[in-house]
């Protein structure tokens, strides 16, 4: 299916000092339904995902929990990340660790390449560092504390106070990329999106780049420091690095050359990391930079940022135990535009269920299948007789093929779901209008029967082969009963409305059932 184009998508890696929340499983599905699309697009799409490993966040909730920093990352790996990916429905090509050999020895090999260009120097720092960013913050990176903490600077993000720390360090000359960046984000009006992100990069990159420290000597939880095994690599840079160590950098050439550079999805609090110290360690490598970084916002509970040191995790599961993967995937991807931050409510994730997936999708798949077994045994009719009102219907899905094909080249998933709703509604609208179940009560009216059930079902397939990267279960059962050849999954979305139906359909279970337990 590959036309040979290459489209490499990332994820952050995670952290492994807790446990997944939503706001993880949405980064992952975010990448994966890009993913998929273009994958159905013709184009050689490689997701990577992976975690976090090093560092002393993850070092302190080790040793707090009596195990060794790598037992840890075992056990959280095992138990919770790599589970995640299931629990969501996410098919990544590749899952990175930053304690893999692979990783450790690459990011060795890009190091000594930096220091041996005259990149690096060795410094003495003191500055406020908080764990929970594994950043130095500057003092306007602090807000004032409350609560226990009233009286004190605290980090914005995690709401602590940070740590002073003064420590010898190598460091990396960050401040002589500062036009060199300048310039990729005014050539490459792409490289940071969306609009809002790429204003906050060139306005902190216009301020003045300082260096940076890239290692760190206080404990040894870490990637060794090649030339002096005193020091380990800061994990921000060491945790960069995964993209390309992934991706074959430094042992797999051919590999390499195929797949970078990448395209990284990431969340805003995270995308300096990305769209700064990043492309500019790239830049002092000689590697070309990543096609583009792009920062989606968070989700919100209560109107903060949810997250698991606040207590307003919510564990993907407790959504997908009721509601499903697909679901999951569809109300994070529709209801929130991405790029944006946005509320999650129980309310609005059941009522979405109900009246666009239920009640709008759903129904319609079960209606228009129930009527080609009443009314044609269950042979889907080839229809000879179009009507103006059919045409229609065509011209829809050809429309909103291209109209979401062109959202997700900007990365508007909610747009280009939106856009393929537009079939959605107007195939309910065409069937209401068209009332099969009167055309069935005469003989006479048999012609145009056909061709009415003949366009529903059509329509149907291209909803099928459009929907699949956003809700792949339920799409391959639809598939299956309108006896589609193969699987959804490798259809061309390019080609959505060319599908053309077997010959029966077979029966088809509720794609969303209705639920009855209450929630919350
Ligand atoms: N380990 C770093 C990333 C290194 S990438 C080279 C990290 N890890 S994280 O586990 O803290 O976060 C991973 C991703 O989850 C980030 O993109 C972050 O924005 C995202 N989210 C964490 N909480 C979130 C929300 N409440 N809402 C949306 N996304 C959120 O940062």
């Amino acid at each position: 299916m590959s036309d040979g184009s290459s489209f490499y998508i990332t994820t952050p890696i995670f952290y492994v000092n807790d446990v997944p929340h939503i706001g993880h499983a949405y980064t992952e599905v975010a990448a994966d339904v890009l993913a998929r699309w273009h994958r159905q697009s013709g184009e050689d799409a490689w997701l990577l995902t992976g975690t976090d490993e090093h560092g002393q966040k993850i070092l302190r909730t080790a040793t707090a929990n009596g195990v060794t920093p790598k037992e840890w990352a075992d056990r959280l790996v095992e138990t919770a990340w790599k589970p995640l990916l299931a629990t969501v429905d996410i098919q990544n090509d590749d899952f990175i660790r930053t304690t893999d050999e692979r990783h450790e020895v690459n990011a060795q090999k890009f190091l000594q390449h930096l220091f041996d260009a005259g990149h690096i120097y060795t410094g003495e720092y003191e500055g406020f560092y908080c764990v929970g960013c594994e950043e130095y913050k500057q003092p306007s990176d602090l807000i004032d504390g409350v609560g226990d903490y009233a009286g004190q600077q605290v980090c914005a993000i995690h709401s602590i106070p940070c740590e002073l720390l003064h420590e010898k360090n190598y460091f990396f000359r960050m401040s002589t990329f500062g036009d060199q960046l300048l310039a990729l984000y005014e050539e490459n009006p792409n490289f940071v999106q969306p609009e809002s992100a790429r204003n906050e990069v060139i306005s902190f990159v216009k301020q003045g780049l300082s260096d940076l420290s890239i290692s760190r000597s206080s404990f040894d939880w870490g990637i060794k420091v090649p030339w002096d095994d005193s020091h380990v690599v800061y994990v921000w840079f060491d945790a960069l690095l995964n993209y390309i160590t992934a991706a074959g950098y430094g042992h797999d050439d051919e590999k390499f050359s195929r797949l970078w550079p990448a395209t990284h999805v990431v969340g805003k609090d995270i995308l300096r990391f990305h769209a700064v110290i990043w492309p500019a360690m790239l830049l002092a490598a000689g590697i070309e930079v990543p096609r583009q970084v792009f920062g989606h916002g968070w989700l919100l509970v209560g109107g903060e940022k949810m997250s698991k040191s606040k207590l307003t995790g919510i564990a993907p599961s407790q959504i997908t135990d009721t509601f499903g993967s697909d679901a999951f995937r569809y109300y994070f991807m529709r209801a929130i535009s991405f790029g944006q931050d946005g509320s999650f409510s129980w309310e609005d994730l059941s009522a979405r269920y109900q009246s666009e997936l239920a009640n709008g999708f759903g129904n319609l798949a079960s209606r228009v299948i129930a009527m080609v077994v009443r009314y044609c045994d269950g042979e889907i009719p080839a229809g000879s007789e179009f009507s103006e009102a059919d045409e229609l219907i065509r011209g829809t899905e050809k429309r909103v093929t291209d109209a979401a094909t062109l959202a997700i080249s900007h990365l508007a998933i909610h747009e280009a779901i939106a856009a393929i709703w537009e079939l959605v509604d107007d195939l309910n609208g065409y069937i209401t209008a068209q009332e099969p179940w009167a055309l069935a009560k005469d003989p006479a009216n048999r012609a145009r029967l056909e061709a009415v059930l003949a366009t529903a079902v059509r329509g149907l397939g291209t909803l099928a082969v459009l929907l699949s990267p956003v809700v792949p279960q339920a799409t391959a059962k639809l598939w299956t009963a309108l006896g589609g050849t193969g699987l959804v999954s490798d259809q061309r979305i390019d080609r959505a409305w060319e599908w053309t139906g077997r010959p029966r359909v077979t029966p088809l279970e509720a794609l969303f059932p209705r639920i009855e337990a209450t929630v919350g």
